[in-house]
This record gives structure tokens, C-alpha cells and sequence, in this order.
């Protein structure tokens, strides 16, 4: 298997690589996000708990997360790999994330980290948030406290990932052609 993390703030592009990324490799996408919206859309009780904490711009809580990409997994039993978008977001949802990767005898490739100015990506959000019906794009105050989050509860995972020696930084300003070739670039040195 080849499973890569794809990293980075809210907005710096995680979902728009991730489209071409899995069409090329042939991965398994993996978005808690896209995961969770699903939950909210079809009203099941996971959806209804999440809902409240991505309105506000908060983390759902990581056994919640957790149970939801570990049944993922139990789904997609055949995958070539995986790419993770928007998990892991805390330290804890790493190391849950080696312990199931391990139960499967593999493990992350690398982290290829998105790096966007604030400015940009407070741009790029509020101009996704008046056509995406996303309800935590369209207030400024909640797209602030989701990088408030980012910075406290996520940026620490990169140091994980650094203390194994897998995580890289990828420029995340651009044409979105342009950065899809410089991950290219990654993923080939490693696949
Ligand atoms: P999630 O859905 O993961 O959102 P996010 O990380 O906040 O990031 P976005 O999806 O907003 O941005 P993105 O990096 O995918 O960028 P995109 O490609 O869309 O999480 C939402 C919420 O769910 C969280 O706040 C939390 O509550 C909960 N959650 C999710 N996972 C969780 C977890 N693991 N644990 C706990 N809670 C979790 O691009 C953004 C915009 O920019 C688009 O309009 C796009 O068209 C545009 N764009 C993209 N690339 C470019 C470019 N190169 N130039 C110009 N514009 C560009
Ligand atoms: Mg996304």
C-alpha cells in the first residue's frame, strides 16, 4: 500500500489536490471533512454531534473521527492506498492512525504539507463560502477560529511526522496546475 497525509490550514487547497491526486494514483480518498458533511447531510446521530463543532470552527472529538476512518477502512478493505485529507488533526488522531495502519502492515509514505499565506487562504475561503453552502466559510470570525484550532491543535502533528523524518512542505500558492505538478514530483520519488 502507499498512503500519503496531504497537510495544511483550512482553504490551502487539501481538497482541490486531492481530486487530481487520487485519479492519478489510483488512492483511496480519505476527507474527515467530506465524511463528516455526509453524516450531517443524511441526519444520522454522528452527523447531529458533529454538527454543532463545525459550525463553530472546532474539532470534532477524536474518538468520534477516530471510529469513523477505522469503519472507512473496514470498507475499503482492497485499497492500493489511502490519501488522508484533513486527518490526522491532533496528535492523538496520529498515533491512532499508526496503531491502524500497523493492523494492516503498512504505513504513512509521507506528509506533504500545503503552505498558503493567511491572507490567501481568508481570501480563498470567503469567495468558496458564497457559493459552497459550507456554513463555517461565511463568517469571518468562525474562518478565524478554525486557524486559531489549526495552530494549537494541529501543527503539532507536523512535528510528528518530522520526527520520522516524512513530512515535506510543498509551496500551496500558484496555478492549481503548478502545485499538482510540484506534489507529482514528491509522490513519484516515493511510489
Ligand atoms: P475540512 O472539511 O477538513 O476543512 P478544512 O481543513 O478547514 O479545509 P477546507 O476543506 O476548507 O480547505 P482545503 O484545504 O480542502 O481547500 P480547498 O481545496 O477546498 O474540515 C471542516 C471541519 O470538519 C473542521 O473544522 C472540523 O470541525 C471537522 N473535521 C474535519 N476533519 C476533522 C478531524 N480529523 N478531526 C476533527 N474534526 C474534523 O480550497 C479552498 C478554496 O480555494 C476553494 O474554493 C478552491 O477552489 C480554492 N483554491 C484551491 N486551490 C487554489 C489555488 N491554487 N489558487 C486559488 N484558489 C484555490
Ligand atoms: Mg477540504
Amino acid at each position: 500500500m502507499f498512503n500519503l497525509i496531504l497537510f495544511g490550514p483550512p482553504g490551502s487547497g487539501k481538497g482541490t489536490q486531492s481530486d487530481y491526486i487520487v485519479e492519478k494514483y489510483g488512492l483511496i480518498h480519505l476527507s474527515t471533512g467530506n465524511l463528516l458533511r455526509e453524516e450531517i447531510a443524511q441526519e444520522t446521530p454522528l452527523g447531529i454531534e458533529a454538527k454543532n463543532f463545525m459550525d463553530n470552527g472546532q474539532l470534532v472529538p477524536d474518538e468520534v473521527v477516530i471510529g469513523m476512518v477505522d469503519s472507512y477502512f473496514d470498507k475499503h478493505e482492497d485499497a492500493k492506498g489511502f490519501l488522508f485529507d484533513g486527518f490526522p488533526r491532533t496528535v492523538a488522531q496520529a498515533e491512532a492512525l499508526d496503531k491502524l495502519l500497523d493492523l494492516k502492515k503498512t504505513q504513512i509514505a509521507a506528509v506533504l504539507a500545503l503552505d498558503v499565506s493567511e491572507e490567501e487562504l481568508i481570501k480563498r475561503l470567503l469567495n468558496r463560502g458564497k457559493t459552497s453552502g459550507r456554513s463555517d466559510d461565511t463568517n469571518e470570525e468562525v474562518i478565524r477560529k478554525r486557524f486559531s484550532v489549526y495552530t494549537n491543535e494541529t501543527k503539532p502533528v507536523a512535528e510528528h511526522y518530522k520526527k520520522a523524518d516524512k513530512f515535506l512542505s510543498i509551496k500551496g500558492e500558484g496555478t492549481v496546475d503548478e502545485i499538482f505538478e510540484s506534489i507529482c514530483k514528491e509522490i513519484d520519488k516515493r511510489i
